[in-house]
């Protein structure tokens, strides 16, 4: 029997968008098993914590693909020794736009630099999510505009519930 094929797709999903959330969906049609892996990182404040986020991408992506081919978990530090742990043959990444390649090339590389068996694999966005990020999601919830359609929807009433009372709003 083949070994099976485990790619990564990491990232901070603070929160996860549905943009993410597809290409995980695609990344399951590519390897027999996807780790969605949350960094933990204590220098940078977040909406959620990695616990929660780890559940959000449970609930939202624990039914792609075959029973069980998607999994998610929280990591600390590097991210090739995350993946050896678990033995991924791929990283994968969403691409959306050059900016997206200028900031992702720099990690390939220094990725391969440091375990040349684990290759990089980017998707390109599909075109009705390119506009789609964490940031720009968590700027218009914090600023009162609907998410919906940009998040799951219970990342969506989990969003509104956290930023309740933080919210302005605008015309
Ligand atoms: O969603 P993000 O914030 O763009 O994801 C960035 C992430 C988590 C992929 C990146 O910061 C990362 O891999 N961090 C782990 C630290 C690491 O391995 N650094 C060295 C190789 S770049």
């Amino acid at each position: 029997m083949l070994p099976s094929r485990i790619a990564i797709f990491p990232g901070s999903f603070d929160p996860l968008t549905v943009g993410h959330v597809d290409v995980i969906r695609r990344a399951t049609t590519l390897f027999d098993r996807v780790i969605v892996a949350v960094l933990v990182n204590p220098d940078k404040q977040a909406i959620f914590t990695a616990e929660e986020r780890v559940a959000m991408i449970a609930e939202s992506c624990g039914g792609l693909g075959k029973p069980g081919q998607v999994a998610a978990d929280a990591f600390e530090g590097l991210l090739v020794r995350f993946a050896a742990r678990h033995n991924a043959c791929a990283i994968i990444r969403g691409l959306r736009s050059g900016v997206d390649f200028d900031y992702e090339r720099p990690m390939a590389s220094m990725n391969t630099h440091l375990a040349s068996d684990i290759q990089t694999v980017c998707l390109m966005a599909s075109d009705r999510y390119a506009h789609i990020s964490s940031r720009l999601v968590r700027e218009v919830a914090s600023l009162g505009g609907s998410v919906t359609g940009l998040v799951p929807p219970s990342v969506e009433a989990l969003l509104l519930a956290r930023l309740k009372g933080e919210t302005k709003t605008h015309p």
